[in-house]
């Protein structure tokens, strides 16, 4: 009775929890994007990966238009790379602006097209699109497509141009015209969640003596300071450490710090959960199940307030003051038997991906069941993620990818640019 009690729950925590248990990665399930010995051009009007662009398979669905005046206009970034050349027929640098993630691929991209053809650089064509030249729903309204050229503008180049952007990462490639390869990638919100949460290794926890230790050092039985309900509460106690969800000690990844007027920084991934509450930190009603609530570290603003530990076991809200990015080596997600844990004075979740703290405590459920019952949880693979994330997000891609997620539905021919 009790073991499917737990299967149930099991299944339907793999169910709401798909993109919980993905790894800190980026890394993972790219590697048929490591560049083959022989590289294929694309035939004309080839596109790749072979579905839809706005489907999940590729750069996933619009999230609509990015103006000057709205409030993601923040998400664009400008693109100075002098081995770019920007066309700009608007002439008003609009092309230069895109997403973080297409900047990284476009940058990669202008690398290979200088080592296939010398004195050659990448031409962008169009870039971000303010104004409405795109068919509805287009990614370059979001500064998340481009259309590009090389700079001699041979277009016998373009088919093997479209295959070296492939190869640099962009997550849908069309060989849409004789005049240009178009070019896009996911939003900076759904990487976020495919890459997992995590802190630097050398971050600290609050042991039960009194002392201090570094995440990458932590041990199972090791009590730490956390939040004593699965709710965030102003109690802290000290959980039992169980098993590191994710565990890439030489990684190096791109970090948010959040800086609190206390004094303590917070320091994790994008993805990686906070308690937050908004508004004035010293109203009493702040804490507890109404006023906090979690949050990806990317989407906390300074002003909104998190909880610092103080003396006696007790927590103090504290507003945020500054929100730094910085690439650190080493990256850790551990497990607690609560579910959260003090990390640099500041507490977090242990989860990540999914903006449900609760709902992720509880699809870990079973594996602190059986931790409690056995002692052992396992540790993470060779890859770095742990079995049972693994075999929660290995149920979740069966079931969840082809019943819920698939908002632009994956095979309709949808080639606009
Ligand atoms: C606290 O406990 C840890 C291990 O649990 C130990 O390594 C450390 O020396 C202890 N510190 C003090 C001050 O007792
Ligand atoms: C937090 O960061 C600020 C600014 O970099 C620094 O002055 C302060 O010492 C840091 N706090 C801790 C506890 O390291
Ligand atoms: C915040 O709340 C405290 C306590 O309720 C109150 O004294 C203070 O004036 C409030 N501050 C602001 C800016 O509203």
């Amino acid at each position: 009775m009790r073991l499917s009690v737990l299967l149930g729950l099991f299944i339907v925590c793999a169910l709401l929890l798909a993109t919980v248990t993905e790894g800190c990665g980026p890394g993972r399930g790219h590697g048929r994007r490591r560049p083959p010995k022989k590289l294929t051009p694309l035939a004309y009007k080839q596109f790749s990966p072979n579905v839809a662009e706005k489907t999940l398979g590729a750069s996933g669905r619009h999230e609509g238009k990015i103006t000057r005046n709205s409030e993601r206009f923040k998400e664009l970034t400008p693109n100075y790379n002098p081995d770019v050349i920007f066309k700009d027929e608007e002439n008003t640098a609009a092309d230069r602006l895109m997403t973080q993630r297409c900047k990284d691929k476009l940058n990669s991209l202008a690398i290979s097209v200088m080592n296939m053809w010398p004195g050659v650089k990448l031409r962008v064509t169009e870039g971000w699109d303010e104004d409405g030249h795109h068919s509805q729903d287009s990614l370059h309204y979001e500064g998340r497509a481009v259309d590009i050229t090389t700079s001699d503008r041979d277009r016998n180049k373009y088919a093997m141009l479209a295959r070296l952007a492939v190869e640099a990462g962009f997550d849908w490639v069309y060989y849409e015209s004789k005049a240009h390869v178009h070019c896009s990638v996911k939003s900076e919100h759904s990487v976020a969640a495919k890459t997992g949460g995590c802190f630097p290794g050398r971050s600290l926890v609050h042991l039960e003596n009194g002392s201090r230790k570094a995440v990458r050092d932590l041990q199972p039985g090791d009590r730490v300071l956390a939040s004593s309900g699965s709710e965030v509460s102003e109690e802290l106690v000290y959980s039992e450490f169980i098993t590191f969800l994710d565990w890439e000690p030489t990684a190096r990844k791109q970090f948010y710090i959040l800086g609190t007027e206390a004094g303590a920084n917070l320091t994790l991934t994008a993805a990686h959960l906070v308690f937050v509450t908004e508004g004035n930190c010293s109203a009493p009603s702040a804490v507890g199940k109404a006023g906090m609530r979690t949050m990806y570290a990317s989407a906390v603003r300074p002003g909104q307030c998190v909880l610092t530990a103080g003396p006696g076991l007790r927590t103090h809200l504290s507003p945020i003051t500054w929100v730094q990015i910085r690439v650190d080596t080493g990256a850790f997600a551990p497990l607690t038997h609560h579910g959260s844990l003090v990390v640099d004075g500041v507490l977090a979740s242990c989860y990540a991906a999914m903006d449900q703290h609760h709902l992720a405590h509880w699809a870990f459920e079973p594996l602190r069941l059986l931790y409690g019952w056995t002692g052992w949880a396992g540790s993470p693979q060779g890859d770095g993620l742990h079995w049972y994330s693994w075999v929660l997000r290995w149920i979740g891609t069966i079931l969840l990818d082809h019943t819920h997620f698939h908002p632009g539905g994956l095979g309709t021919r949808d080639t606009e640019s």
